[in-house]
């Protein structure tokens, strides 16, 4: 046992070394085409995938699996819209933008991108268009790249259909060149391994190789894929990992391609819930973004979006037929029912929006009840505003709550009441009516919806 130990720690001391994790690796994503399938004025790598655009998704992934530098290839048309859509994610100094005057091919781009950056070390090449690839995989890549350090390391997948990809071609075993679509025999074509487009490559090697591309081909374009016969050519290795899950490949070209894209990552955002102790009663009428967070033994029941940010504590109840949007946090075992809109709200700890709900730009302190039909008026057509309902507080069906207002702790309003802007309802007091006004000797509490 003892021996084993130490032999297990001697050969991941070797790892270390071998790998070294520490070399620089820059991520170049190609975002430059003009996605003119898409039939859209905006580029195709903003489009949404579950809450984040695309290229997002793959600027997030690459920074996980371990680059250090983010260098985003654009074309001169689509320039400012992807640079205003990425400054929402990253700081201004954490993408570095190279502008490709002309689309002149994917190894075109990659060249562009190298002489403007000048990167050291290793070199991940990703698509903007491909937000499928987990950061797991990346970083899997990475390594198998590290482990002999060849001149290229290409992301293979083996694929039922491989019509439109480049096809991978060895011989003995070892990888020897990729052929494209276009430019294959019949007998190339039905190869099912193909290239993802994904490859980490030595920045020196690299950087002479993709020197030398040419674009005698049948698109006139310069291809990254040409690379691999030029390391094989110069007696460099090409190394591969094939994906695990072939399905992260999945790019897009059109809104169609698009939706297959996000039903697949919706699938994967849906297991990692589910597997973390979240019953999702009906995945296929789930929608959670990525970048939500969901404690466990929380129920999340049928036909319930939730946006992308939004925090969900333990035991807490949404739906059916519930929305949360943007900024929206639930405590611990706070509930929210049908036909219910959350956004920009805090509820806290047991609090309960059971029906019929919107509550906008508000927070709701512990063990309060919404009532039936109850509505912040939070938007008076310039501007928004903030509601606070306190701790226990018990808002009466159908209560309209013109923001700002304050509702104190325990405080309780009458079905129907209209609580008008700046009205501050004390702790513990009744307001009914409308406009609401204090109920001086309090009965029984006004009827609201049941707990
Ligand atoms: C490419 C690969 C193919 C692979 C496939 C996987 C080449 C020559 N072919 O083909 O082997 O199977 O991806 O999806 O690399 N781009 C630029 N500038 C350019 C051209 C492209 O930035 O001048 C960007 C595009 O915006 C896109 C990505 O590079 O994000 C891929 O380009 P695309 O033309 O779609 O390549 P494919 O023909 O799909
Ligand atoms: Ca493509």
């Amino acid at each position: 046992m003892a021996e084993s130990q130490i032999e297990w720690a001697r050969q991941n001391v070797a790892l270390e070394l071998v790998l070294d994790r520490n070399r620089p690796c820059t991520a170049i994503v190609l975002a430059a085409g003009q996605g003119t399938r898409m039939r859209s004025p905006l580029p195709k790598v903003v489009f949404d995938v579950c809450g984040l655009p695309a290229v997002v998704h793959v600027l997030r992934a690459a920074l996980a699996a371990g680059a250090d530098r983010l260098v985003l290839v654009v074309g001169v048309g689509n320039r400012d819209a992807i640079g205003k859509v990425v400054a929402k994610y990253f700081a201004p100094d954490a993408v570095e933008y190279v502008i490709q005057q002309e689309t002149l091919g994917t190894g075109h781009a990659v060249r562009v991108a190298i002489d403007a950056t000048v990167p050291t070390g290793d070199v991940l090449v990703l698509y903007g268009d491909g937000p499928l690839y987990s950061a797991a995989t990346l970083r899997a890549l990475m390594e198998r790249h590290r482990e002999t350090m060849p001149g290229v390391t290409l992301l293979t997948a083996e694929v039922e259909k491989p019509q439109g990809y480049g096809r991978i071609v060895t011989e003995q075993g070892r990888v020897r060149r990729i052929v494209e679509e276009l430019d294959a025999t019949a007998e190339i074509r039905a190869i099912h391994l193909i290239n993802t487009g994904i490859l980490v490559m030595c920045g020196e090697r690299g950087t002479a190789g993709i020197r030398a591309l040419r674009n005698d081909n049948a698109k006139r374009e310069f291809y990254l894929t040409d690379l691999t016969a030029w390391m094989v050519e110069q007696g460099h290795a090409v190394e591969q990992l094939e994906l695990a899950d072939a399905a992260e490949c999945a790019s897009f070209n059109s809104i169609e391609e698009l939706a297959e894209v996000r039903a697949r990552m919706r699938r994967g955002i849906l297991l990692g819930h589910m597997r973390r102790g979240v019953d999702v009663v009906d995945p296929a009428t789930a929608y959670i973004d990525a970048d939500v967070e969901i404690g466990e033994g929380s129920r999340i029941l049928p036909c319930c979006v939730i946006a992308a940010g939004v925090r969900i504590g333990r035991g807490c109840v949404v739906g059916p037929f519930a929305q949360l949007r943007e900024g929206t946090v639930l405590e611990d075992g706070a509930e929210v029912g049908n036909f219910t809109e959350l956004k920009k709200t805090r509820l806290g700890r047991g609090s309960k929006a059971k029906h019929l709900t919107y509550l906008g730009d508000t927070s709701v302190g512990v063990g309060a009840n919404i009532g039936c039909g109850t509505i912040t008026a939070n938007y008076d057509g310039k501007h928004k505003h903030h509601t606070e309902i306190g701790d226990r507080a018990f808002i009466g069906s159908g209560t309209v709550l013109i923001a700002p207002c304050q509702i104190g702790a325990a405080a309780v309003t009458g079905a129907g009441a209209v609580v008008r802007k700046k009205t501050s309802v004390e702790p513990g007091a009744v307001y009914v009516g409308v406009p609401a006004r204090r109920l001086e000797r309090p009965s029984d509490p006004a009827s609201g919806e049941s707990r």
